[in-house]
């Protein structure tokens, strides 16, 4: 066995003013499926973050609520803490750049450069607000674009032709605070003399730091030379006074990510076997990775690096970039009802089918991630409930109900056992690459075949034979096993499933080391539903909810894009469809449990379906076919059983059941042949 690594993680520090929506929550469910991983592995892995909690934008805000910067971050900390923790993303630490740990640390490191003679001193004119006395940063100004003449243009940027200047271009500006005039001032401003660092920079991020589609990005910057950068900001300004600069203080950019340290610390003090030098000194052997968004590079693989080389600290490890969240192919919209905050997301639907969906979504790359609601439904539901969850609730009973819930020993499965072990290698390389997608894909891969296992075994057959009692729990046993075998690999996807499969199993908590050993001869406790499926119902009430999430302030941020290609769409008759399409339907026997007529609907009946480990409920247009429902029931017929829920008037319908002919008396329901059983796919 090697030695444990010992890692220390970050995400993003999100900003003290604002809500946590879904496109935040892709970075800090990435990290934490990262950090759960290592420490299921057996790694010593820190997780910390914090609050971005200095800025203009923060002072302001405070103001507009009527209470101090203090009080607000302090709000936004508990709503940012409880956001999180539901989303069951776990922190060893969360804490605020606003904190003593981070005032100590900026203080030092900067005394460090200016000691070293990194830090240059000149004066810059912007613009000022007469009225708020400050300097405004570009944001806040506005004006009409100097190129096409639009109105109420912010400072550096035209939204309507795409112009970029600078905010004295534009014409006729003015404060978007107060509303007056600015003028142009004269102050005196602290830079970080960056060309300083530009030989090690060049060396640093081409060393295996940065994934290769950013190593490129960040060498164009190289390449053009680097330019010292702007670390202070006058009064008024919520943050750090520079030192022996009364009146100056550290732009927020600066004590940013001073913050991962700030938190590390503050940890440290609450965790002394934790070594705030081991992780951070010169001649750390620990590793040190960044999760981040695509915005945020410049910061992070070139400042960040270039400050701690110069105050005589380590650099990180790695920084893991991902990209932007889009929702059914757009950009998050507000009117949309895409633009979902976490806790609307919470208040629908519980946190584990999201984080399931983001992990098949994401490669180790910066592509961007796209959340298409309806393929969230329908992944979610076949994949976790479908096939994961499936295979402990067709066998559990047969245990329960055959051998007073104990898993006999044996393996009635050696090759197919084996073939999980010889995967869980791949598994475990795909995770740590953070190619969670291709994790995903392979256990799946292995659910379908414990699936298909288990139905080419059909104990629900053997149970009903005499003196199959043994090959019954026999088959149980191994499915039982597997089905182990998949939360151990899922666990830092799904620690909730984790735990609940866990006290099912009756099992101290799993490690990925377990993965090894099968259960025999042992006790199960009873078995409890461990994930119910999605349903859209919640998805639409969860984008309505979004959309009375607006308010008059608020824009819309998606774009005016019409949706689809303009393709006309193709006859679904003549389609051919390939194989891989075909193998894509779940067809299944079902019995017809229940008929009834559905008042207020003239074609529709209700009927209520047993489909081996779950009941259905289906309407279906063959009313007048079959006048009399009841007669249908106790027979046997054919199903679509992934087919996507669709919310109906009389309620949803959970699948299609299978039927021929022109309509009317004509319809003619399909039956397997006799010995079929309730729950068998049809292939
Ligand atoms: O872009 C943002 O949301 C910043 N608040 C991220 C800061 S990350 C770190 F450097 F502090
Ligand atoms: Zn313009």
């Amino acid at each position: 066995m090697s030695e444990p690594r010992q890692i220390l993680v970050t995400s993003a520090l999100p900003y003290a003013n604002g809500s946590i929506h879904l496109g935040h929550m892709v970075e800090y469910v990435q990290t934490d499926m990262w950090v759960r991983f290592q420490k299921h592995r057996g790694n010593q892995c820190i997780y910390v973050c914090a609050d971005d909690a200095h800025g203009s934008a923060i002072m302001l805000r405070a103001e507009k609520e009527g209470i101090t910067p203090e009080q607000l971050i302090a709000n936004v900390q508990l709503e940012h803490s409880g956001d999180f923790a539901d989303f069951l993303v776990e922190f060893d630490n969360f804490h605020s750049t606003h904190a003593e740990e981070n005032r100590e640390l900026s203080t030092q490191i900067y005394l460090r450069l200016r000691d070293a003679g990194h830090i240059a001193t000149r004066s810059i004119t912007q613009y000022f607000d007469p009225e708020k006395q400050m300097f405004l940063a570009d944001r806040f100004i506005k004006g009409t674009c100097p190129k096409c003449g639009t109105e109420d243009q912010y400072g550096d940027n035209c939204e309507k032709c795409g112009a970029t200047y600078a905010p004295t271009d534009l014409k006729n500006p003015k404060s978007a605070i107060s509303g007056a005039t600015p003028v142009l001032k004269d102050s005196q401003h602290f830079f970080f003399k960056l060309p300083d660092f530009q030989a090690m920079l060049q060396t640093w991020t081409r060393s295996g730091t940065l994934q290769d589609a950013v190593a490129n990005k960040i060498a164009e910057w190289l390449d053009a030379g680097l330019q010292q950068w702007d670390i202070s900001r006058d009064a008024p300004y919520f943050g750090f006074e520079i030192p022996d600069e009364p009146g100056k203080y550290f732009y927020v950019w600066l004590d940013a990510p001073i913050g991962y340290m700030a938190s590390f610390k503050n940890l440290c003090a609450r965790r002394p076997e934790l070594d705030f030098d081991a992780f951070w000194g010169k001649d750390s052997t620990a590793e040190l990775y960044h999760f981040i968004g695509k915005d945020i590079v410049n910061f992070h693989a070139l400042f960040w690096p270039a400050m701690l080389e110069g105050a005589g600290y380590r650099k990180p490890t790695g920084i893991n970039v991902h990209g932007y969240l889009t929702v059914n192919g757009q950009k998050m919209s507000k009117s949309r009802g895409t633009f979902i905050k976490a806790r609307t997301y919470l208040d629908h639907l519980s946190p584990e089918y999201l984080r399931y969906y983001y992990a098949a979504k994401l490669g180790k790359g910066v592509d961007d991630l796209d959340l298409n609601l309806d393929d969230f439904v329908q992944k979610v539901n076949s994949d976790l409930v479908g096939k994961v969850v499936n295979i402990a609730s067709r066998c559990a009973g047969f245990i329960h109900k055959g051998n007073a819930g104990v898993l006999v020993a044996g393996n009635a499965a050696p090759e197919l056992t084996e073939a999980f072990l010889a995967a869980t290698p791949g598994i475990a390389e795909a995770y740590e690459a953070r190619d969670f997608a291709r994790a995903m894909r392979e256990i799946m891969g292995l659910a379908d075949r414990a699936n298909a296992w288990i139905a080419d075994k059909a104990p629900w057959s053997l149970a009903k034979q005499e003196g199959k009692q043994d090959e019954v729990q026999a088959v149980c046993a191994v499915g039982i096993n597997l089905f182990r075998q998949l939360i151990i690999f899922l666990k830092p996807v799904l620690p909730l499933l984790a735990a609940d499969a866990e006290a099912f199993l009756n099992v101290a908590p799993l490690t990925w080391n377990d993965h090894a050993s099968l259960l025999a001869n042992h006790q199960l406790n009873a078995f409890q539903p461990l994930m119910t499926r999605i349903d859209p119902v919640k998805v639409q009430a969860m984008t309505d909810a979004s959309k009375e999430d607006l308010t008059a302030s608020q824009t819309d941020t998606g774009s005016a894009a019409p949706q689809g290609n303009g393709e006309l769409a193709k006859d679904p008759l003549s389609a051919e469809i390939d194989f891989d399409a075909f193998a894509a339907v779940d067809l299944r026997v079902a019995l017809i449990l229940k008929a009834e007529a559905v008042e207020g609907a003239d074609k529709l009946l209700r009927l209520t379906l047993d489909i081996g480990d779950e009941q259905r409920n289906v309407f279906s247009g063959i009313k007048s076919a079959y006048p009399n429902p009841a007669e249908l029931e106790g027979r046997l017929t054919m199903m679509i059983a992934n087919l996507k829920p669709r919310k109906m008037r009389f309620g949803i319908s959970e699948g299609m059941v299978m039927a021929a002919g022109p309509g009317g008396e004509e319809i003619y329901l399909l039956s397997p042949d006799t010995g079929a059983k309730p729950g068998q796919r049809i292939k």
